[in-house]
């Protein structure tokens, strides 16, 4: 392959994202060789409630870096060691990098692999902390241990003719689907979903996949939870000054759910009249009100370490106050961490090619050009009910 041109979203600092040319990406990340990597071309890209952290300057990230981790592509150049990924192949790519060598690698938990990133276990593309491997919201990218890390669609015509549902498996598709196998959803289950983002969205959708009986979702923007009520769901507006536990009784008759999942994370807001202002604490702490003895809490909604945009001195260093007691005394367990995202996506794949979900427009997919991606990442921080997927090469709408 002749060195091509690239281009890419850049993080500027807090608030601002552009477009600019950026090096076409090599089979390496600095010193260290990816001969087991491939170079993508990129067919689709989306903006994460992830990158928004970032962007609201609520993380360390340092200006230049080239955001976006929810890559969809096809492969144009395979490296020495790629075996069974080839030239032409359209793959979806989990967001967390995994070496698929490492011992959680192999125990499955692909999200804290050991092996791509010095700093910590875990890894992502173009996102602070990470490991420093270069971010996809751009033309092209490289993807290394791509025989690992791949997930090959069966069959490129049809792959094209869902690819804005199929795009939502390198991140929010299987990142909600695991909030609720995490918090034991079932069928006939009762289940409380805590934010209607994006990532709340594909959990509302997957506990509906997963046979729940009643699925509610609570966030505070009016327009996300019309989204939720357009495919079943039920939705709590919690500007209102009542308990969440009321408000739920309301509809069940019962002021419990028998699981919870938290859509929200670190930059959670009060409910009432606290709806405008940060309360970091404020979802877990209603998991282990709210839901049953002996329920489990799926915890997807992100926790930082350093949170230098933090109200207090605790939560800076991500030290929340939380009556934790209360969660013991009910036998909850909690479940943390980035999806392990490759435990699920070939599964969901599947319900997408099979017409069992309608993930895209669960969570109102927009298509938008690479160029619109600052638009999107405004819009998107301005509460719409979307999510913005990026079509770098007019590939989709074409
Ligand atoms: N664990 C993972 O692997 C993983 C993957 C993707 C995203 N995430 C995280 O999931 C979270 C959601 O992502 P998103 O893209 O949907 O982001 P988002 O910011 O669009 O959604 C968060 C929603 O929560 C709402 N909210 C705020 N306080 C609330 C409260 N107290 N109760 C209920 N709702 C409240 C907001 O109004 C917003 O609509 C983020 O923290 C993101 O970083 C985690
Ligand atoms: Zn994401
Ligand atoms: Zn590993």
């Amino acid at each position: 392959m002749t060195s091509a041109s690239n281009r890419g979203v850049i993080f500027q600092g807090a608030g601002k994202v552009t477009v600019e040319a950026i090096d076409f990406p090599k089979l390496a990340l600095g010193e260290r060789r990816c001969d087991h990597g491939v170079i993508l071309k990129i067919l689709t890209t989306n903006i994460c409630g992830s990158d928004q952290h970032m962007v609201r300057g609520r993380t360390t990230a340092p200006q230049g870096l080239v955001l976006g981790h929810e890559i969809t592509g096809q492969v144009i150049e395979c490296g020495r060691d790629v075996e069974f990924i080839s030239v032409g192949d359209i793959v979806s790519v989990p967001f967390n990098i995994a070496c698929g060598r490492c011992r959680n690698c192999k125990e499955g938990k692909t999200g804290i692999c050991l092996n791509v990133n010095p700093a910590r276990p875990g890894a992502a593309y173009g996102y602070v902390d990470m490991g420093g491997w270069v971010g996809g919201q751009a033309e092209y990218v490289m993807v290394p241990y791509a025989d690992f890390n791949l997930l090959k669609f069966p069959d490129r015509e049809q792959a094209m003719e869902k690819i804005t549902d199929l795009t939502l498996l390198s991140d929010i598709f299987p990142t909600g689907f695991h909030g609720c196998v995490t918090a034991g959803v079932g069928p006939g289950s009762i289940v409380y979903i805590a934010g209607a983002g994006p990532v709340g969205l594909a959990a509302a959708a997957s506990a509906r996949l997963l046979g729940a009986a009643c699925v509610i979702v609570g966030d505070m923007i009016p327009e996300r939870l019309r989204q939720a009520k357009s495919f079943g769901c039920e939705a709590i507006d919690l500007r209102q000054d009542a308990t969440l536990g009321d408000m739920v009784a309301e509809i069940t008759g019962t002021p419990e759910v028998d699981a919870f999942v938290d859509c929200v994370g670190f930059e959670a807001h009060g409910c009432g009249h606290d709806h405008s202002h940060e309360q970091p604490a404020t979802v877990l702490n209603s998991a282990m009100d709210l839901t049953r003895a002996g329920g489990q809490i799926g915890i997807p909604g992100l926790y930082v370490t350093e949170d230098p945009g933090a109200a207090d001195k605790a939560a800076q260093k991500g030290a929340l106050s939380l009556r934790f007691g209360l969660g013991w005394a009910k036998s909850h367990s909690f479940h943390t961490g980035q999806c392990p995202v490759m435990r699920y996506n070939r599964a969901l794949m599947q319900a997408i090619l099979y017409d069992r979900v309608d993930i895209a427009k669960a969570v109102n997919v927009e298509l938008i050009t690479l160029d619109d991606a600052p638009r999107g990442y405004a819009d998107f921080d301005g509460g719409a009910a979307k999510k913005f997927v990026i079509d770098p090469h007019g590939s989709v709408a074409a």
